[in-house]
């Protein structure tokens, strides 16, 4: 993973000699980015550690102290790792710990929706609680406590899984009563606990992709039935003095997300006007185009559930788990979709399939190519930056740029084809003499710090892309 200057040096000089070698180097591209265009604000990337995937990283299938610090610090430290952000917590609705189910604080049905609850707080929270406490530790901002269902007695089937809807909203009413201020009392009760033991959630879901009925932990809805909710949580909320953000709604996929709007928006009094972030998954249509809203919205969950094994493959042949393909994905929902947060899956956990970002085989810590890729995204865009307007003159070569508060700017060029290319990167406002960082990743490389270009006069500077591959460049 570490290499000397020389041998970078070494990997550049290798690179002109290709360029040099090849007649079919593709025509120049230019990029030009202006700082000056501005769009959405970044608050982050990030993961979930759902379903007990938390303790996999507190090594329940093994993985010695040293590498569970390592996957900690991979995951969440700016200058060691990825610096993730966000993490999606899943806020468990389950009356038993078996298999990798969450367990709820509230497993026991109190008799009903007005009765008094019998809360219980184990401090672990399916190892999410010290997980979010290590987290925190290393720059962790944005906590997204997140329920897939409400317990089962909540709901019209009475189970914690199959679907069924949360008795009380539009056309589901139940024998033993109107749900809705329970389940409200207790997700803030959840976010209390937390507070509580001194780690603060910042923002509260209450629904996991609620267009399908999953055989686990799983709860439908429609926009209208969310809006019922989000009315009453809402109140509830501001009333717990708890500073909370609410999310909705997790849908399976963007189109889903996108037709859940029309009921968010509906009404006298919009549910939409009391959500901070419209959240939506990317399983059954990518996020292409932006949500029909002026809230921010965040890409929750998306991931390669195909079951193969590509940890090493940046390239290959475009495959669902290949680290370009994910690198293209982060891409095009920050820059066509807007979207403001972009979160896998899972970071890692014990596997040997991409569902996750970095593999934990026993002792083994095995970060992926898609780990790299969100790296060279994370790292270097920090909450609070802009995406700035970024445009590349040909379509193998995809742009994106951002300006951080401090000033950085991180421009990614992906170069999608196989040749090489030579690109001149035409920035507004741009000084001479200045140093321009190059990182890369490709089958070759995993984030690798190549040697330092100059700015030329005019505010440009001139860079080589081998194929295949990503690289970010930093300047002020
Ligand atoms: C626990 O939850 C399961 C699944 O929803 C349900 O079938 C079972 O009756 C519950 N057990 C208790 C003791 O509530
Ligand atoms: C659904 O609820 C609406 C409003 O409460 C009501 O007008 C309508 O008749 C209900 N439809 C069904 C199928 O229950
Ligand atoms: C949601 O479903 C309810 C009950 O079937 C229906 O009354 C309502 O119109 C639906 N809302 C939307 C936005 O489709
Ligand atoms: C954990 O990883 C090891 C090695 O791949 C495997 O044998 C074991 O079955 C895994 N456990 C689970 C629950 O995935
Ligand atoms: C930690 O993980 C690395 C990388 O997978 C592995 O080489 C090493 O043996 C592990 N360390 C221990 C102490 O098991
Ligand atoms: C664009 O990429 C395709 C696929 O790799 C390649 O065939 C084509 O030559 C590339 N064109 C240029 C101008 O680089």
């Amino acid at each position: 993973m570490k290499f000397s200057v020389i041998e970078k040096l070494l990997f550049l000089n290798a690179l002109v000699a290709r360029v040099g070698a090849t007649p079919t180097v593709s025509s120049r591209i230019s990029v030009s980015v202006n700082p000056k265009v501005q769009f959405q604000e970044i608050d982050g990337f990030g993961a979930s550690q759902a379903f007990q995937r938390a303790e996999d990283i507190f090594g329940k299938y093994g993985l010695p102290v040293v590498n569970q610090t390592l996957v900690l610090n991979l995951l969440y430290d700016e200058n060691f790792g990825a610096g993730f952000t966000i993490l999606r917590n899943g806020i468990g609705s389950s009356n038993t710990s078996d298999s990798n189910f969450m367990n709820s604080i509230e497993p026991i049905n109190p008799g009903g929706p007005n009765a008094k609850p019998e809360y219980v707080w184990d401090h672990y929270d399916s190892g999410q609680f010290p997980l979010a406490q290590q987290a925190y530790s290393r720059g962790l901002q944005t906590l997204y406590a997140d329920a897939w269902s409400a317990p089962g007695y909540m709901k019209t089937d009475d189970d914690n899984d199959n679907g069924g809807y949360l008795c009380g909203v539009t056309n589901e009413s139940c024998t033993t009563g109107n749900w809705m201020q329970a389940y409200a009392n207790y997700l803030v009760q959840y976010a209390r606990f937390y507070k509580e033991s001194g780690v603060e959630i910042t923002h509260l879901g209450f629904l996991n992709e609620p267009q399908f009925a999953a055989t686990y932990a799983s709860m439908l809805s429609n926009g209208t039935q969310a809006a019922d909710f989000i009315r009453v949580l809402a109140k509830t909320v501001r009333k717990s003095g708890l500073n909370l953000k609410i999310n909705c709604c997790d849908s399976i996929g963007w189109d889903d997300q996108e037709a859940m709007m029309a009921g968010l928006k509906a009404g006298p009094d919009p549910a939409i006007n009391y959500l901070d972030v419209v959240t939506g998954h990317g399983y059954d249509s990518p996020p292409i185009y932006p949500l029909s809203t002026n809230k921010k919205t965040w890409l929750t969950e998306w991931a390669d559930l195909t079951g193969d094994f590509t940890p090493y493959t940046f390239y290959k042949n475009g495959g669902p788990g290949e680290g370009l393909t994910w690198a293209n994905h982060i891409q095009v929902a920050l820059r066509d979709a807007g979207t403001s947060g972009f979160l896998y899956w899972i970071g890692a956990e014990n596997s040997t399939t991409n569902s996750a970002l970095i593999n934990l085989i026993n002792n083994e810590v095995i970060p992926s190519k898609r780990f790299w890729a969100f790296t060279q995204f994370s790292k270097f865009v920090r909450p609070g930056a802009r995406r700035i307007e970024a445009v590349s003159s040909h379509a193998n070569l995809t742009v994106s740029s951002f300006k951080n508060h401090n000033g950085r700017i991180a421009t990614q060029l992906l170069n999608q084809g196989d040749l090489d290319v030579e690109v001149n990167v035409q920035v507004t406002g741009l000084k001479s003499g200045l140093s321009v960082e190059p990182y890369i990743t490709n089958n070759d490389y995993d984030l690798e710090l190549l040697a330092p270009i100059v700015s030329a006069s005019g505010g440009s500077f001139q860079v080589k892309v081998p194929p295949r591959s990503m690289v970010t460049y930093l300047f002020s």
